[in-house]
C-alpha cells in the first residue's frame, strides 16, 4: 500500500530520553509503518525536524452544553459552583437544540485546532426537554469524522432534585448516552446521594453505559460520596468503567480517613478527574485565611498507581469565564497547583492530559501511536513533554483520521534591538 502522508524525523515520548527520532508513514487513515528510517515516498512529507509527535489530548471532563455563555443571563459575582448551577439554572431556561450545538461545534473546534481529538462532555439532563443532550448527540454525530465525543447524561440539579429526574436519566440513556452521570454532593439529603450512587451503577449495568460521577465537589470534608462509588465499584466489579470527577473534599479530609479511604480506592481502581483551572477558582470561596486550593490529592493518587487525568471543565461559562480549551494550559495549573514540579511529575501531568485521558475514556485500542492504529497524532513546538508545557506549545499539526485537520505556526519573534 502507498503512504498518503509521510512524517520525518519525529520525537516521539517513548524515546524522548534518547533523542533518537522516526519516520512515520499513514496510510487509508492508519498508521503504516514506523521506522528510524522508511524508504519510501507519499504525496505529503512533513519534516517534523525532531520535535514532538503525540497521540492527541484527551478532553475528559468538559460541559459543552453551557460554554460560551459567560455572562448570559449575567455574570457569576460570588464566583462559587453554586451561583453558578443558578445561573445557568436561568440560562438553561430558552435553550434550545440549534443553540446548544453551534457553541458545542464552537468550542470542539477551538479544542482541535489546539490539538484535543477526544472529548468527554456533560449534558444537563435536568430540564424535559433534554435539549442539552439531544443537542451533544447530533454533534456527536456531526462531528465524527474528525472527533470522537462522548456525552454523558449529568443531572445538573440531582437526580433526585425533582421527581421527573431519575426518569429524565433514564431517557437520556435510551437516547444513547454514552455514560451515566450524577452529583451525590449536591442532593437534598446525605441519603439521597447514597441513593442516586447505587441508582447510577444500577442504570449502568441496565444499559451497559459508563459512569462518570461529579462527586463531592465542595469544601466540605464531611462530603463523603467517594466512598459510596468506591463500594459500588468494589461490589459491581466496574472499577475501570467509573470515573469520579474533581473529588475536592478530598483535599480536605483528614489524614488519617484519606490514607483509609486510599486503600479501598486501590481495590476500587476508578479513574479520577480533576480540573485544576477550575477547582482553584471555585473552591474555597468559603474560606478566609489559610485558603484551601481545592483540588483533589492528584499526586497522591496518581503515586499510588491510580489513573488521574485532567481536564478543561469549562469554557467561557457560569462557572468560569476565562479559558481557551487548551489543554496545556489545564496541564501547567496541575503542576502549580498540585505541586507536580518534578520533571517526572511535569511528565506525568502532560500524560494526565494524553494518555491517562484516554484510560479515562476507555478508548482503549483507538488510541495511541503503533503500527496499525487509526492515524490520531499532535505535532508539538517542542522537543519534550517539558518543553511543551514550559512554553504552552504550539501545536503545528492534528492529524485526524489520517489527514491534516489543523495546522498552526508559531509565533515568529523578530528582536530588533543590540
Ligand atoms: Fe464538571
Amino acid at each position: 500500500m502507498n503512504a498518503s502522508l509521510l512524517l520525518r524525523r519525529c520525537q516521539l515520548i517513548a524515546q524522548e530520553a534518547s533523542g533518537q527520532t522516526v519516520d512515520i508513514a499513514i496510510a487509508a487513515g492508519q498508521i503504516m509503518a514506523i521506522a528510524p528510517t522508511l524508504e519510501i515516498s507519499a504525496p505529503i512529507e512533513l519534516d517534523i525536524g525532531g520535535q514532538l509527535v503525540s497521540a492527541p489530548f484527551v478532553e475528559s471532563h468538559i460541559h459543552l452544553d453551557s460554554a460560551l455563555t459567560a455572562g448570559q443571563p449575567r455574570w457569576n459575582l460570588s464566583g462559587t459552583l453554586f451561583e453558578g448551577i443558578e445561573i445557568w439554572r436561568d440560562r438553561k431556561a430558552d435553550l434550545t437544540i440549534e443553540d446548544v450545538k453551534t457553541r458545542a461545534i464552537q468550542a470542539l473546534k477551538q479544542q482541535a485546532s489546539l490539538g484535543v481529538l477526544f472529548v468527554r462532555s456533560h449534558a444537563d439532563v435536568s430540564e424535559p426537554s433534554l435539549s442539552a443532550l439531544k443537542g451533544l448527540l447530533a454533534v456527536r454525530e456531526a462531528v465524527k469524522d474528525w472527533m470522537t465525543l462522548q456525552v454523558v447524561a449529568f443531572p445538573q440539579d440531582g437526580l433526585y432534585g425533582s421527581e421527573t429526574n431519575a426518569a429524565l436519566m433514564e431517557e437520556s440513556l435510551k437516547l444513547g448516552a454514552d455514560a451515566v452521570g450524577g452529583i451525590p454532593h449536591y442532593e437534598l439529603t446525605r441519603e439521597d446521594g447514597v441513593r442516586s450512587v447505587h441508582k447510577i451503577f444500577e442504570l449502568a449495568q441496565k444499559y451497559d453505559r459508563l459512569i462518570d460521577i461529579h462527586c463531592d465537589e465542595i469544601d466540605d470534608p464531611q462530603s463523603r460520596f467517594l466512598e459510596v462509588v468506591a463500594a459500588c465499584a468494589i461490589r459491581s466489579g466496574l472499577g475501570p468503567r467509573v470515573t469520579a470527577s474533581h473529588t475536592t473534599a478530598f483535599g480536605s479530609y483528614n489524614d488519617a480517613y484519606a490514607l483509609k479511604l486510599m486503600g479501598i480506592l486501590q481495590r476500587a481502581q476508578l479513574n479520577f478527574i480533576a480540573n485544576p483551572l477550575i477547582n482553584i477558582t471555585l473552591q474555597g470561596r468559603t474560606d478566609t485565611y489559610p485558603k484551601r486550593r481545592g483540588v483533589t490529592r492528584v499526586k497522591e493518587l496518581w503515586q499510588s498507581g491510580l489513573n488521574v487525568s485532567l481536564g478543561h471543565d469549562c469554557i467561557q461559562d457560569p462557572w468560569y469565564s476565562l479559558g481557551t480549551g487548551n489543554l496545556l494550559a489545564v496541564a501547567e495549573m496541575a503542576v502549580h497547583v498540585c505541586q507536580m514540579t518534578g520533571q517526572d511529575e511535569i511528565d506525568a501531568c502532560f500524560d494526565m492530559v494524553t494518555s491517562h485521558g484516554a484510560r479515562t475514556l476507555n478508548l482503549q485500542a483507538d488510541y495511541g501511536i503503533a503500527e496499525g492504529q487509526p492515524a490520531n497524532l499532535i505535532v508539538l513546538d517542542a522537543r519534550s513533554r517539558y518543553e511543551a508545557i514550559l512554553n504552552r506549545a504550539t501545536v503545528k499539526y492534528v492529524i485526524s483520521r489520517g489527514q491534516v485537520l489543523v495546522e498552526t505556526a508559531p509565533p515568529a519573534v523578530t528582536w530588533h534591538g543590540e
